[in-house]
């Protein structure tokens, strides 16, 4: 058989008007090695069919729901070779477990499902079908952000010592409002348990804090305390959290929706004996960099000395052009692509193809979020494993 030169893919979710769908098309999009034709985009007929009919999806691929998706490129000789679930929360999981079960490897927003037992299954029939299962962590997918990881495994902050995370957004201070708090926005289902899950603020955005650190020092939680609050709604706005690791190292959380001033503010800070290293993500392109009793450094993501390190020449665009959170996107899904083109090919993906947050790493965000909320309601540390 010739060899695959470009694949096939399909999306859940991600009409035209809805947020993130649109962004992994982008994404996507970068790389000439992946074409979309297949899609079940929305509940909303009308607008399931403009999202096809703006991308060139044929008509006899477009779905009217998820199920007969999977079922029919399945079928076909020229199906899907992955789908990408761009849906609210509340659909990842049989979302998921039915393009697995048709065989079909997955792309899936976090945070992955509702709950642990789901993401365990979930991991377990990735494996035992030997399927590629991605989660979009987007923050993952920046080239400083690898540059920073490889710094830390390097060693050049020393020992960590210290972890500093905030994730602050204001996008629902007027939710603090009782008067609001019924009021419909685009992103109503976020603060609804049905749409959203047991959290709001910790399941979407902490839980890129809790990624972002495993990332970045290959730490693991050995336990948490928690503290939520809800202001009258049904799920937390915002949360403060410390982390202790399995090495004793431990970190201090705050995630807020309500933090006037801060728009998409997530601040990574990592601690060593011999320096640290910031990265902010309104600013991705720079790592700020000190060293032990030195001045502090601005590091630019596409100079000389980034891509001294393996990860700096990721780069797409050259020093000073900004790149940003679709490029961190096409990142992701260029070792995604690779990886499944490869596994298609029947060669096998390196290391470095499978820098993409997986399935265990879903779960591990999954029982993060319910671990986090099980200390806020008991007002105590709570070990991360059972
Ligand atoms: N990785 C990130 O940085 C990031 C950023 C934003 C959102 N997200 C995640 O992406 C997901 C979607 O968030 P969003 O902000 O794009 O939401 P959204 O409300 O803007 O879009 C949701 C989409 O799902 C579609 N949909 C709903 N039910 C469906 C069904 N049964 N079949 C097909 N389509 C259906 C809607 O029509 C819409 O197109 C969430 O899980 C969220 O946590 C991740």
């Amino acid at each position: 058989m010739a060899k695959r030169e470009q694949l096939r893919y399909g999306m859940v979710g991600g009409d035209l008007k809805a947020f993130i769908g649109e962004v992994h098309r982008k994404a996507i999009g970068f790389d000439t090695r992946a074409k979309l034709v297949a899609g079940s985009f929305s509940v909303d007929p009308k607008l399931a069919e403009e999202t096809a009919i703006a991308y060139g999806v044929a008509p006899e691929r477009r779905y009217n729901d998820y199920k007969e998706m999977a079922e029919k490129e399945s079928q076909r000789e020229d199906g899907i070779d992955w789908v990408s679930i761009c849906t609210p929360n509340f659909l990842h999981y049989s979302i998921a477990k039915c393009f697995l079960e048709h065989g079909i490897n997955v792309v899936c927003e976090k945070p992955l499902c509702f709950t642990t037992a789901e993401a365990e299954e979930l991991v377990a029939l990735a494996k035992k079908k030997d399927l590629v299962f991605a989660i979009t962590y987007t923050y993952t997918g920046y080239t400083m952000v690898k540059v920073a990881r490889e710094m830390i495994q390097k060693g050049e902050i020393g020992k960590v010592v210290a972890i500093n995370v905030e994730y602050a957004q204001d996008w629902l201070v007027n939710s603090l409002d009782p008067a609001n708090q019924k009021a419909t926005t685009l992103s109503v289902w976020r603060s609804d348990p049905k749409y959203s899950g047991i959290s709001n603020c910790i399941g979407d955005i902490g839980t890129h804090a809790e990624n972002i650190v495993h990332y970045l020092t290959g730490f693991d939680i050995k336990r948490l305390v928690c503290t939520t609050d809800t202001y009258g709604m049904a799920l937390d706005l915002n949360a403060n959290m410390i982390l202790e690791y399995e090495n004793g190292v431990k970190a201090g959380f705050w995630c807020s929706q309500v933090a006037c001033s801060h728009l998409n503010g997530l601040v990574v800070r990592v601690y060593g004996d011999k320096g640290s290293i910031i990265w902010r993500q309104e600013h991705p392109d720079y790592l700020e960099v000190t060293k032990a009793n030195g001045p502090t450094e601005t590091w630019a993501r596409g100079a000389g000395y980034s891509k001294e390190y393996a990860a700096g020449n990721l780069s797409r665009l050259p020093v000073g052009h900004p790149e940003g959170l679709i490029v961190a996107f096409a990142n992701i899904y260029r070792n995604v692509i690779t990886t499944i083109l490869k596994k298609v090919n029947g060669e096998t993906p390196t290391a470095e193809d499978l820098d993409f947050q997986n399935a265990e790493n879903g779960l591990d965000g999954v029982r993060f979020i319910h671990k986090a909320i099980e200390s806020a309601k008991e007002g105590k540390w709570v070990d991360y494993k059972d």
